[in-house]
């Protein structure tokens, strides 16, 4: 399929115009970064494993009814998705106390939270996105009330299928960052999921042996990053048993 003119490149991904008008195409790239860019590697293979980790959770979240920017996959890096306008918002969900909530509240890592709790982060990479609230987000228009209602709704739904989903091959969900948009449809404006959902913006721990699976393997330098999100495709049934991260590697054409 033919790429358009490409219109944003952020850290891990670059988005392209798509084919049709109201569709772009998100590539995956295989960049790392953490702690606002301080950190970075390239790591071989992580765009390929995020794009089939996303495109498996998205379709099974449109398929629960919970709407979402994703098409389709068209090959191993890229997706169509449909064109949203980005509420500049980070929407963390935690269900389990890490990372910024155990250093900012004194909770030792691992600490079940007494509910699954919800945080936004004001998305602006020069001030390192800070944690606003909600007054915040209503006072300088980032998005309506309503749309934090929409937004905390289904983030507690997706928070409750993704638990699932996750603890039925044995890992536990800690948290996650998600992120909507405005998608225009003529005289209609619908929040939807946008963004993607990967070992890169979920914390996600073997729940036999505490291993993590996850994004903090590269932050908190323990090695291992790809094999880890190979395990994470390997458990959710998309890459083969016993065949590792190898075949994804060469799955899907491009
Ligand atoms: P935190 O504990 O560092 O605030 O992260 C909470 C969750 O959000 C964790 O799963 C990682 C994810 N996350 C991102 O995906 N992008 C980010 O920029 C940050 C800060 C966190
Ligand atoms: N600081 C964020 C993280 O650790 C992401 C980033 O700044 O690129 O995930």
């Amino acid at each position: 399929m033919a790429k358009g003119r490409k219109i944003y490149e952020g850290k891990a991904k670059i988005l392209y115009e798509g084919p049709e008008p109201g569709t772009l195409i998100q590539y995956f790239k295989d960049d790392a970064t953490a702690f606002n860019n301080e950190k970075r590697a390239v790591l071989d293979g992580k765009g390929v494993l995020n794009n089939r980790i996303s495109e498996f959770v998205m379709t099974q979240l449109n398929s629960i009814g919970l709407p979402t920017h994703f098409l389709k996959r068209l090959n191993m890096r890229e997706q169509l998705i449909k064109e949203v306008e980005i509420i500049p918002l980070e929407v963390i969900c935690r269900n389990v106390a890490a990372g910024s909530i155990s250093k900012r509240l004194g909770l030792e890592e691992g600490a079940p939270l007494p509910r699954s709790i919800i945080e936004f982060c004001y998305k602006k990479d020069e001030l390192g996105d800070p944690l606003v609230s909600e007054e915040h987000i209503t006072a300088f228009n980032w998005a309506s009330n309503q749309e934090i209602d929409d937004i905390i709704a289904m983030t507690l739904r997706v928070n409750d299928f993704l638990t699932g989903l996750f603890a039925a091959v044995g890992i536990k969900l800690v948290d996650f960052k998600v992120e909507y948009g405005r998608l225009y449809e003529g005289e209609m404006v619908r929040t939807v999921l946008a963004d993607e959902i990967s070992p890169d913006s979920c914390r996600l721990w073997d729940m036999s042996t505490g291993e993590k699976l996850d994004k903090d393997r590269f932050r908190r330098d323990l090695g291992g990053v790809t094999e880890a999100y190979s395990e994470v495709a390997r458990r959710l049934g998309i890459i083969k048993e016993d065949k590792g991260g190898a075949e994804i590697l060469s799955f899907g054409g491009e």
